[in-house]
């Protein structure tokens, strides 16, 4: 029961695929320009994941140059909706007609999971900038994660809660991959810790209606009401949680970090002072890297905060980049493969290391609230775990 959106989409990637994945020999180019092709919800409910990450890879090309070396390199930018049966379709047209060296972006974990089998049969690198269900780097030997995971970052909270006057907590989470890990490993270290969980709720990906689920955990007085929704839904929930008088109740809001969308934060006005999540990263990150990294960010877009999902796609940019260069130039995607695999860089959120043996990303987890600084409302951080490994991949 609990798994099945998730099995839905799976399966339904399973059937359309078999016919598709025996036609892909490895045909990357291994000369001429390198292409990379991008495919990002550029429309749709999850379209600030897409423009965000398309920002960032833009910059990133901007401040690298587009020659590496001595190739060109090529984005190419596809529209994906987040739907995977169409991911699964760009993704084929994208190597077997572009013959791209490498898939990158995935706004979402179904489209992560589509694409997966067509890397692996084309042995095609797979970047994946932006989906963040534990498992997804196990769906295919060619991934490799920049983003980070649901567990990574809500074992931190499942920490933090109890030490803070925390000690019964309703769960509310989006019904699918992440949402299934942000609540599993939450709940599992808030128990561990004393904390009881006395409901758990899940709301439909798409077009959630949070109101009658708020309505529950109101009459359930707890502690704490503990969220997880993808970004781009934060301000909904953060406005209904409001409306409802959730913090009149005296029930505190905690949650992951893609509920404070640095994309959405600044709009949600004063309600949202004092809310406690915690992630990977943070605009409000405060290093001379990321400080350059906002500024120009910003510059190029209008204004535009960068959020979590533009270090996602930024960072991707750079493992790529840097596996070219390893391979002195080659396409050749087992060669791309090894050479992202390892790699250790500071990030605007601070040092990471691509696992070689897992291909995901060890990173920071930092505890951040809701502060207003220069007039304008940030996720500023206040304590920070060190290199943490994936916990879902500790089976
Ligand atoms: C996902 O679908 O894996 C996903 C999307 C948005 C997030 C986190 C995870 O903020």
């Amino acid at each position: 029961m609990q798994r099945r959106p998730f099995l839905q989409f799976a399966g339904l990637g399973a059937i359309a695929l078999a016919s598709a994945a025996a036609s892909l020999p490895a045909m990357a180019q291994a000369s001429g320009p390198f292409k990379i092709g991008l495919i990002l919800p550029m429309t749709g409910q999850q379209a600030s994941t897409g423009r965000q990450i398309e920002a960032a890879a833009r910059l990133y090309m901007a401040q690298n140059g587009d020659t590496v070396a001595g190739r060109k390199v090529e984005l190419i930018v596809k529209d994906d909706v987040a739907t995977p049966d169409v991911t699964k379709r760009l993704a084929q047209e994208l190597i077997v007609n572009d013959k791209v060296n490498v898939i990158a972006g995935f706004g979402v974990t179904p489209a992560a999971l589509a694409a997966a089998p067509l890397a692996t049969q084309a042995k095609v690198p797979q970047v994946v900038m932006a989906a963040a269900t534990s498992s997804i780097t196990e769906a295919s030997p060619f991934i490799v994660r920049s983003s980070f995971t649901l567990p990574q970052v809500s074992v931190a909270m499942g920490d933090w809660a109890p030490k803070n006057g925390i000690k019964s907590v309703v769960t509310l989470v989006a019904d699918y991959g992440p949402g299934n890990d942000a609540e599993k490993f939450f709940t599992e270290r808030f128990a561990l810790n004393g904390g009881k969980v006395v409901d758990k709720l899940r709301v439909p990906l798409r077009n959630p209606d949070f109101a009658p689920f708020l309505q529950k955990v109101r009459d359930a007085k707890p502690d704490a009401l503990f969220v997880f929704v993808p970004s781009g839904a934060g301000a909904a929930v953060m406005k209904q949680f409001l409306e409802r008088g959730l913090d009149k109740a005296g029930i505190k809001l905690i949650a992951t970090g893609d509920v404070t969308d640095d994309d959405q934060l600044n709009d949600m006005g004063e309600g949202a002072l004092g809310v406690v999540t915690t992630h990977h990263y943070s605009a409000a990150h405060p290093s001379a890297l990321n400080k350059k990294f906002v500024e120009a960010f910003e510059k190029a877009n209008k204004g535009m905060r960068p959020n979590f999902m533009a270090v996602g796609g930024y960072d991707g940019m750079r493992i790529i980049y840097e596996a070219l260069k390893a391979t002195g130039g080659k396409g050749d995607g087992q060669a791309l493969l090894d050479k992202m695999k390892g790699q250790v860089f500071e990030s605007p959120r601070g040092q990471v290391l691509i696992d070689a043996q897992t291909r995901d990303i060890v990173q920071d987890v930092y505890l951040r609230k809701v502060e207003k600084k220069d007039g304008k409302l940030y996720n500023v951080e206040f304590d920070v775990l060190k290199a943490v490994k994936d916990p879902g991949k500790a089976k």
